[in-house]
């Protein structure tokens, strides 16, 4: 069976990581394409190297864009691609760009779609996210849900009967990745001390980045807590910094690169707390048994809410005591899956082929 996967952002190379090597090990001819969306080598070919990924058969390269332009790039070029190689399935994952691009172009050449990480909501329609989940969700032929949340969601809207529960890949990757850093002792980036204590953050969603206003509010926010904060600046968190004059070398921060996937994992690892608006992060973050507080209205991810382990605080009115809070006492259920996600992957497609 040939699956060919479309890829093209930070969070997609992450979740192609651990589908690559079961594929691998399930025999199946797996075509890998990726879209460029993310080009910069710290928010791509890193992720491909520390996480032993296939290199892409074929790179489309189209670059950043406005979200028309973006998704339309892609798919203009899909179509020779898809038509070259006549996969079995196309395999579209999470909430991007690249991933809008990739179901539509498959759709159109009457491809089956498999959509990884479905019926995630955030109930927002001013995220691109949300239109790209949606559109996608409705487009696929199979949904592959990670949790039981996402189930109910697909069922919502008349989706029950292409949706079969996978579980999560990115616990898969996270877990993998946690037990090899625990055994090799990765080094911080510099001015980083662990024994101190220290946050690690990311913001990079328009809604925030975008607002010249609550982008210094956040940045104000982040600079004033009571550790220092490890902030790892997303490029378009930089350009807009710099665009409306929002200082990023301030003494609270500590103002680094994205970092590579297991840094990042051994970061967050050894930390007093996450504050992100990243969907990924806050899942890591639960994953790794870090408290978290989101700079979000609303999460995709209600599970890490329960019991405190993600805290939502849009209006940054409650970051400066909940940043810093201690890791709750009660345990965690497994809502994302077992880490083997991945692995029942080629059986579905192989069954519902
Ligand atoms: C995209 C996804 C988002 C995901 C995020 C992970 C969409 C709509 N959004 O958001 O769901 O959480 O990736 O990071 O697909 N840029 C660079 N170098 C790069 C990539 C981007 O400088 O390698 C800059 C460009 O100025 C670009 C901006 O970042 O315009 C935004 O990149 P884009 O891919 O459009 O969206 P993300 O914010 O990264």
């Amino acid at each position: 069976m040939r699956v060919l996967s479309i890829v093209g952002a930070r969070p997609q190379f992450v979740k192609l990581a651990p589908v690559a090597e079961s594929f691998g090990r399930a025999g199946i001819d797996h075509v890998i394409v990726h879209t460029g969306q993310h080009y910069d080598a710290r928010m791509s070919d890193v992720f491909f190297a520390d996480l032993s990924i296939p290199a892409p058969d074929v790179h489309l390269g189209v670059g950043s864009g406005s979200h028309g332009v973006q998704t339309g790039s892609m798919l203009s070029a899909l179509d020779a691609v898809l038509d070259e190689h006549r996969p079995d399935w196309v395999l579209v994952y999470g909430d991007t760009n690249s991933t809008l691009a990739g179901a539509v172009a498959a759709v159109k050449l009457h491809i089956p779609v498999a959509h990884l990480e479905a019926g995630l909501r955030s109930f927002n329609r001013r995220m691109p996210e949300e239109h790209n989940r949606v559109l996608t969700d409705h487009a696929a032929d199979l949904l592959l849900a990670p949790t039981e949340v996402a189930v109910t969601h697909l069922a919502a809207e008349g989706l029950a009967d292409r949706t079969v529960l996978l579980g999560d890949v990115m616990t898969d990757v996270c877990f993998r990745v946690r037990d090899a850093v625990l055994a090799s002792e990765l080094a911080l980036p510099p001015g980083v001390d662990a024994g101190s204590g220290y946050l690690v953050s990311t913001i990079h969603r328009a809604d925030n980045t975008d607002d010249p206003d609550l982008l210094a509010a956040i940045i104000d926010s982040l600079a004033d807590l009571s550790l220092p904060v490890l902030l790892l600046a997303h490029p378009r968190l930089v350009a807009r910094c710099a665009e409306f004059g929002i200082s990023l070398d301030r003494p609270g921060l500590i103002r680094a690169e994205p970092l590579p996937y297991p840094e990042m994992v051994a970061a967050v690892l050894r930390s007093r707390g996450v504050v992100t608006d990243s969907g990924g992060l806050q899942k890591e973050a639960y994953l790794l048994g870090v408290p978290c507080t989101t700079l979000r209205t609303e999460t995709e991810w209600v599970e890490t809410l329960v019991d405190g382990w993600n805290v939502l605080d849009p209006d940054l009115s409650r970051v400066r005591a909940m940043a810093v809070r201690d890791k709750p006492q009660s345990a965690q259920s497994q809502p994302y899956g077992d880490g083997h996600a991945a692995d029942r992957i080629a059986p579905t497609l192989t069954q519902w082929h």
